[in-house]
């Protein structure tokens, strides 16, 4: 019987000691397989006489039904185990707020240039993009810039290989559209009639040699141009009125026309603008290069400046954008600080 009870005994601790399933089939083996020790015992019996048969008999099988109740119950408990370490690592808390996800936004300059193409789309302008790297022909010739010019020296332009350069200003843009547009309706030209007017403003990255508070050697522009038969500076200055009282939000916005001097415009101004109240009020503020299209470059245009004027102007959205929201230091715009950048959204 002592033999007995150590067979129930180690049959315990084996199955403690086994840790996964596998582990416990083969446990089991050793004392309920073919060659276990509870099985051994068994095949024993044969050998004896019916009385101690039934007696050792009854005895064994006691063993063996307390080895399985032993084994189920590992099992069970290895099953319970696994289920609740599946749990675990599934667990999931479905009454936890959700995570935000942080949402971009665009850049207070691009915001600017949006409202921009708003305010020139609803007075029937079209918006065109060109080239950021441009030949001198575009850049400086065809807009009547003289060879000696000083805006053409090293000093004030990035220049890049194969006679090209990056644009210093939006203005060939005026070029390149004009001749698309004029080749475009050539037919109308040649058969003696009017052409559809041009008016476009073409915004993007321009680029001077150049660095400060107010200055960055990439700075963006959005050029303006209306051609028609009879386009003049009066229509420039409603034009341009409209658009920066509409842009500040802001109708009794004040504007000037100050002399100034472009080679491809004549006569020409700088756009100066004046806010009637808060922290700016009082101070006249240069926005914009502006004038009538140059006689040369309405010829450069494909068109005849006896029958086809207009007006030009170049605006700073950078310098826009500082206005609007009170900034002070352009190189803020384009440090990529997410931190002042998301002040905009
Ligand atoms: N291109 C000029 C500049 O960059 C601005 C301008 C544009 C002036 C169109 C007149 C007409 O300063």
């Amino acid at each position: 019987m002592n033999d007995l009870n150590a067979l129930v005994v180690d049959a315990h601790s084996a199955f403690a000691a086994s840790h996964s399933l596998a582990d416990l089939e083969n446990a089991k083996a050793q004392f309920l397989g073919r060659t276990g020790r509870v099985t051994e015992l068994l095949k024993g019996l044969a050998s004896l006489s019916p009385e101690v048969k039934k007696s050792k008999g009854a005895a064994i099988n006691q063993v063996k039904q307390a080895i399985e109740t032993a084994l189920a119950q590992r099992r069970q408990a290895l099953a319970d185990e696994a289920l609740s370490i599946q749990l675990k690592a599934q667990a999931l808390d479905v009454t936890l707020p959700g995570r935000l996800r942080p949402m971009g936004g665009l850049h207070p300059v691009s915001l600017t240039l949006e409202r921009i193409e708003q305010i020139f789309d609803s007075m029937g302008f079209e918006v065109a993009q060109g080239p950021e790297i441009e030949s001198d022909w575009y850049n400086f010739t065809a807009l009547n810039t003289p060879q000696d010019h000083p805006a053409r020296s090293m000093h004030d332009t990035f220049y890049v290989e194969g006679g090209y350069l990056l644009r210093t200003h939006t203005s060939p843009m005026q070029i390149r559209y004009a001749l698309s547009h004029v080749k475009r309706h050539q037919p109308l030209l040649d058969a003696g009639q009017a052409m559809p007017e041009i008016r476009v403003i073409a915004p993007g990255r321009t680029y001077r040699v150049d660095s400060d508070a107010t200055h960055s050697p990439m700075f963006h522009q959005c050029e303006g141009l209306w051609i028609g038969q009879n386009i003049s500076f009066k229509d420039l200055k409603v034009v341009f009125t409209d658009f920066c009282r509409t842009f500040f939000e802001a109708s009794e916005l004040a504007l000037r026309f100050r002399p100034s001097f472009f080679p491809f415009t004549e006569p020409s101004a700088e756009i100066d603008i004046q806010f009637p109240s808060g922290p700016l009020a009082g101070r006249w503020l240069e926005v914009a290069g502006s004038g009538q299209v140059h006689p040369q470059v309405i010829r450069n245009m494909g068109l005849d400046p006896e029958h086809y004027m207009g007006f030009a102007f170049g605006m700073g959205p950078d310098r826009l954008t500082m206005l609007r929201y009170g900034v002070n230091d352009l190189r803020l715009f384009f440090d990529g600080d997410i931190r002042f950048l998301s002040q905009f959204r």
